[in-house]
């Protein structure tokens, strides 16, 4: 699929094992910041079929991650894109190909668990409580905001 202006197309794919390194650079810009978790290589490429990546001119310029939670409930996590190609698009691609996904795969909801509440929240996201979270989450993420949408198909 394709997204974005003429001058910046986007496909977004799934991932493959040799997109690790390329996923893994992405993940680690935002760690230090405390929005992302770390993730190792094994985890990455355990995980594959789970990521999504956005390229642009056959290089990897951004990445998602579909985490289960429970059999209908899904997490948009590890989203992050290149910052030289933030602001045309692509985060948009990467999130809407996800809820593609997340629909195929049969969840009902997604949540991000996100400092970048304003970006949910203009697609469709809206601050939720998700009663499966409150046991498992960290002392730093406690403090960000939850956004879910439910992204079954009508019928
Ligand atoms: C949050 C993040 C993933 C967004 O990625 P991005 O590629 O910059 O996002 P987009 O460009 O798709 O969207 C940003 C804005 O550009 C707009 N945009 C979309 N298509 C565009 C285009 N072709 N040209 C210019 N702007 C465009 C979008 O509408 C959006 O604006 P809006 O939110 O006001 O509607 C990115 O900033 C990032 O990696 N942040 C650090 C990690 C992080 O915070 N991850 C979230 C944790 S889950």
């Amino acid at each position: 699929m394709t997204a974005g202006h003429d001058t910046f197309p986007v496909k977004v794919r799934s991932a493959a094992a040799a997109d690790v390194e390329a996923i893994l650079a992405l993940i680690d810009l935002n760690v230090p910041s405390g929005e992302l978790l770390p993730r190792t290589a094994d985890f990455v490429a355990l995980n594959a079929d789970h990521f999504l990546v956005a390229e642009r001119d056959g290089r990897v310029v951004g990445c998602v991650h579909l985490d289960e939670y429970a059999p209908s409930l899904a997490e948009v996590r590890s989203l992050a894109v290149s910052p030289d190609a933030q602001g045309a698009g692509v985060g948009v691609a990467l999130v809407e190909a996800l809820e593609r996904l997340a629909r195929v795969r049969g969840y009902t909801t997604l949540f991000a668990v996100s400092n970048s509440g304003d970006f949910f929240r203009r697609r469709g996201y809206e601050e939720r409580h998700i009663p499966e979270l409150d046991r498992e989450r960290s002392s730093v993420s406690r403090f960000k905001g939850v956004h879910a949408k439910d992204v079954a198909s009508p019928g």
